[in-house]
């Protein structure tokens, strides 16, 4: 037991399983499964022997299909109710049993969500309520549409039993299936499935009774419940409080783990480092007050702070609490926590970006600072081979490209030197943050500075290293990690060429420029975006917050297109709202002038109109800093490039490849 957190170390008995802490990993899709078969990679045996290796209590395995009308492309679909699927489980649970971490998976049936488009079978669901997330219309769901559905369930339960799952978590939250019959919102029915709460509950329970006679009372059977759906007219916590004490007495359920949100409200359920953590405890709280002694489970929601956790046991608000994205981004959060390490856990920034943004992609997750998540195999704990021969490194540059290569190589025993000409480390890192509400993301490079100094890197600030320098360190090999910056021409992939009038005096910057502070905004600013990422809105945000009229001028058809499937759009796009940004999509500069520019729609070119312009910001095609590396190829024995400087990309990009390089070297 850990001293500083008792409670989080004080064993749980759920049902018949005895687990040996009060926490657990959060269900998680990950996409680890073949697309043809439904069936898991191995990637997923591997992700999950990680993480119980760290000591977790338990796992609960992320949602597994139970029908093909589950169907939810780009996300692939899982084939749980196939019994061929069986042998791969068995792979999964034997891995993580082997550490006496318990694994429980999570069961579903996407209903209304659906994506209809790829194999031309119906959405199916209680009413014909249109998804407003896949611009499907369901098909009503009939008798034996009912019936199929619940079988699907069944066989799930069964195929999980046999595989030697410890139980099953059927999905009842997040807008899906279970949750819709509950729902006031998604069932508009009027036959014995519909209206009064406890025929909104009948397929509920006829799918809980029939997946409890399928099996032996030992296998447990849980229900992820939505404690709130935040939807008009949807369930309230109140009515959720009524669901539960109801379950509860049919005495069928091994434990409840409630949530937030519906599928149309993702951004607080998987809320981004814009939302306040703990978002799922007050339903939770709510829950674990009226029921009795079925145990409550929450994730409550941004949790990284082992103290964090610790309270919401220690106020009752829950029996066990979840980790999702913390332990995706650190595996080992638990043993780090109970051998006192909590400095070392590599803290989850909630940037959301190769969790839900790979997600919603069809993409396997990853994260952009765990370059191991997902490549457990490869890059997961005990990999690391030391070097053969202890060598001389010199690093140029301390963004988190040159952070992560030079942490790496010298766990593996090379002598490692960074150089950074900044008086402080992190790179574009450090700009990144000072953007509005995004102060978090600078955790990605505080946690490789303390990692670097652990792993002995030698750390030179304030020198801005030139290629004779590199020559006169005579090291054995030179890793340049110099990034990249904005051009500032107005060069796009739009219109790849320079925007007319970018160099006039005065009027045009970029978006580093005026995050460092070297150039202050004018009383009328257009931001002219390429991006699509945070960038530019978070620069439109801060700049009408000083004062300043602000216009952002996008290509894409809305502002933030890439923060859609990251659940940042919903954050960011009311704030400029609310400040009185004004956005022209689809559009593009044409010419600066001094105080104005033209600007035009990209599908009526000849429509231009002159809007004022004190300032222009070119949030526009980024450039390498690759000089260093091309002065120096000739001139040293070994030199390589990693991150920004060999293409513009992102932290993640800049930290897989640093990682691999540290590896290789
Ligand atoms: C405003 C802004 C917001 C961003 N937001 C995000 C985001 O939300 N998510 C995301 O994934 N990415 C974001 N990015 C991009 C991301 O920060 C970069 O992709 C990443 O930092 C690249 O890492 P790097 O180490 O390759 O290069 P950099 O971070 O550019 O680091 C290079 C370092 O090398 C140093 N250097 C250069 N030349 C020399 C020299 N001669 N001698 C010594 N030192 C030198 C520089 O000072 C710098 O510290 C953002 C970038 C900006 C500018
Ligand atoms: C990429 C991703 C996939 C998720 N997949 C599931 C899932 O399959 N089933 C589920 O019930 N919740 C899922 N969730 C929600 C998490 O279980 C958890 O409730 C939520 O992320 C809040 O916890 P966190 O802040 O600790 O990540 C997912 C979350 C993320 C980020
Ligand atoms: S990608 Fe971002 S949100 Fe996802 S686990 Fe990594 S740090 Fe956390």
């Amino acid at each position: 037991m850990s001293i500083d957190y008792p409670l989080l170390f004080e064993p749980i008995d759920i049902g018949p399983l005895e687990i040996k802490n009060r926490i657990y990993h959060s269900p998680v899709t990950l996409n680890y499964v073949d697309r043809r078969t439904g069936f898991p990679t191995e990637e997923l045996a591997h992700y999950y022997a990680e993480r119980a290796r760290s000591g977790i209590g338990l796992i609960i395995q992320g949602a597994m299909d139970v029908s093909p009308a589950s169907e939810a492309w780009p996300v692939p679909n899982f084939s749980m109710q196939d019994e061929n699927i069986i042998p791969s489980l068995r792979d999964i649970v034997g891995r993580v049993h082997a550490y006496g971490t318990k694994i429980i998976v999570e069961i579903f049936h996407i209903g209304q969500a659906a994506n209809t488009r790829r194999y031309g079978r119906p959405s199916v669901a209680p009413s014909a309520v249109p998804s407003v997330s896949v611009g499907t219309t369901p098909k009503v769901m009939e008798a034996e549409d009912i019936a199929d559905a619940i079988d699907g369930f069944v066989r799930s339960t069964i195929n999980a039993c046999d595989a030697g799952y410890d139980g099953v978590e059927l999905h009842a939250t997040h807008g899906y299936l279970l949750e819709q019959f509950l729902s006031p919102f998604f069932n508009k029915r009027e036959d014995e499935y519909g209206g009064p709460i406890d025929n909104r509950m009948r397929f509920l329970r006829d799918t809980i009774e029939q997946c409890r006679a399928a099996v032996d009372d030992d296998f447990v059977i849980g229900l992820r419940l939505v404690g709130d759906e935040l939807l008009p007219g949807g369930l309230t916590s109140a009515d959720i409080v009524d669901v539960a004490t109801r379950l509860e007495d049919d005495g069928q359920l091994d434990f409840l783990d409630i949530d937030i949100g519906s599928h149309q409200n993702y951004h607080v359920t998987m809320s981004p480092m814009y939302g306040a953590p703990n978002f799922n405890v007050p339903v939770a709280a709510a829950v674990r007050e009226a029921v009795d002694a079925l145990p409550i489970l929450c994730a409550p929601g941004r949790l990284v702070d082992p103290g964090q956790a610790e309270t919401v046991l220690q106020d009752g608000h829950a029996d066990m609490v979840g980790l999702g994205r913390a332990l995706v981004s650190d595996p080992d959060w638990v043993a780090k926590v109970r051998e006192g390490r909590v400095d070392d856990i590599r803290h989850c920034v909630f940037c959301n970006q190769y969790t839900m943004g790979n997600l919603f992609k069809g993409l396997p997750i990853g994260c952009i600072q765990n370059p191991a998540a997902g490549r457990e195999k490869d890059y997961g704990a005990e990999t690391l081979v030391p070097a053969e021969v202890s060598k001389k490194i010199a690093v140029i540059g301390g963004g988190p490209a040159g952070m992560e290569v030079a942490r790496v190589a010298a766990l593996r025993g090379h002598q490692v030197t960074l150089y950074e000409k900044n008086e402080a480390l992190g790179g574009q890192v450090l700009l990144a943050a000072k953007l509005p509400r995004r102060d978090e993301i600078e955790g990605v490079v505080r946690w490789l500075g303390l990692q670097m100094e652990k792993s002995g890197v030698s750390v030179e600030m304030g020198v801005e290293v030139t290629a004779d320098k590199v020559v006169e360190l005579g090291a054995d090999a030179v890793i340049i990690a110099t990034g990249a910056h904005y051009l500032g021409t107005g060069f796009s992939g739009v219109v790849p060429q320079e925007i007319a009038g970018w160099d006039t005096a005065g009027s045009v910057t970029t978006p580093e420029a005026l995050l460092t502070g070297a150039v202050a905004a004018g009383p009328s600013v257009v931001i002219v975006d390429a991006d699509g990422h945070v960038t530019p809105l978070g620069l439109a945000e801060m700049l009408a917050e000083q004062g300043s009229e602000v216009t952002v001028v996008t290509c894409y058809p809305t502002v933030g297109s890439k923060l859609i499937e990251e659940m940042n759009f919903s954050h960011v796009y009311p704030r400029l709202l609310e400040l009185g940004v004004r956005l022209r999509v689809n559009s593009w500069a044409a010419q600066v002038r001094q105080g104005e520019i033209d600007v035009f729609n990209l599908f009526a070119p000849t429509n231009i109109e002159t809007l004022p312009a004190a300032t222009v910001v070119m949030a526009t095609a980024r450039s390498v800093a690759d000089g260093l590396y091309l002065d120096l190829k000739d001139r040293v024995p070994a030199v390589h490039r990693v991150g920004d400087c060999v293409a513009p990309g992102d932290i993640g990009t800049a930290i897989l490849s640093a990682h691999r390089l540290g590896r290789e070297i």
